[in-house]
């Protein structure tokens, strides 16, 4: 790994929820590469104030109005150098039961808009021939969560987006990193969008296991320090990180086992 400090490399970011979480660890350990950042919350005022730091207001739930956000910035900061597609949410319960205007809207949120930011960040870096467009999928790509159908939709589209950018930025200077985090103990859990109570007894030990999972997760600098060393090679790629049994082992076993394999996995883990 270099022991360059990024700003070597990249010398702007763009990072979408910036304001807790992995995004806030993603932006403190950019600042503190020397990268000047631009971050964003659906709030400002939720920003830190730092230097070098930019806060922006973005709700990614008005797509056309967040890539203007996103423009302007790309403007004011002379292009991004990296951009991290970072904000989301998650919504728990079975899919049949749960209003589809839900699963509608995580979907437009997490995965159109996200890739409508996608579309905007590769554009400026192509024109300059440069940059590294990070989106943050998630595990649940490969092993999707019981009772998590959208999230594991979006999650799944994500990841197939950036592998896709990765053969069409080949060869231009710009990279695509498709980060896949594990558990990470950040705001997530508490902010998933949940019927107030839930009835069903498998709904209720999943959402349990969940819960114990995310608690007992490492704390979000441990990706970020994960993303620093991918964005120190300077490579397109996708990138696993947690836990060992998260980073290394399950994604192992999901590609030398069967699909049935994987799904009794997950139905142990979720103690379903
Ligand atoms: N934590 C994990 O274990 C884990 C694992 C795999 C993947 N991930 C992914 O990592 C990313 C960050 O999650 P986190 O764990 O750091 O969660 P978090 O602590 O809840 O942070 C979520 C961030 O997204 C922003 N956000 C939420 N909804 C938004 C919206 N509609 N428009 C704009 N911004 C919005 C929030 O900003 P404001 O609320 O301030 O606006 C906040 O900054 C997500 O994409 C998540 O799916 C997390």
């Amino acid at each position: 790994m270099s022991a360059a400090p990024l700003s070597a490399r990249y010398r702007t970011a763009f990072v979408t929820g910036a304001s807790t979480g992995l995004g806030l660890a993603f932006t403190e350990m950019l600042l503190g590469e020397g990268v000047e950042v631009w971050g964003t919350a659906r709030d400002a005022a939720r920003l830190p104030a730092r230097p070098r730091f930019h806060a922006v207001s973005l709700e990614l739930g008005d797509g056309p109005a967040a890539e203007r956000s996103f423009l302007a910035a790309e403007q004011v900061a002379g292009g991004f150098d990296v951009v991290i597609n970072n904000a989301g949410f998650g919504a728990f319960g079975d899919f049949a039961g749960t209003d589809f205007s839900v699963w509608q809207r995580q979907l437009e949120i997490m995965l159109v808009h996200t890739a409508r930011l996608s579309h905007a960040a590769l554009r400026g870096m192509l024109a300059r021939r440069r940059g590294a467009l990070v989106n943050i999928s998630s595990l649940a790509a490969e092993y999707p969560m019981p009772f998590q159908a959208t999230y594991n939709t979006v999650k799944s589209g994500l990841s197939a987006l950036s592998e896709s950018l990765m053969f069409e930025t080949a060869g231009t200077g710009v990279i695509v990193i498709d980060f896949r985090p594990g558990d990470y103990r950040t705001d997530f859990e508490p902010s998933v969008q949940r019927p107030a109570e839930l009835t069903d007894p498998r709904q209720q030990r999943v959402w349990a296991a969940f819960g114990r999972l995310m608690q007992s997760g490492p704390a979000p600098a441990h990706a970020a320090a994960s993303l620093r060393r991918a964005l120190a090679r300077g490579r397109s790629g996708t990138v696993r990180t947690g836990r060992f049994f998260q980073a290394v082992a399950a994604p192992f076993l999901a590609r030398l086992g069967s699909l049935a394999l994987r799904r009794r996995i997950i139905a142990r883990y979720f103690d379903l």
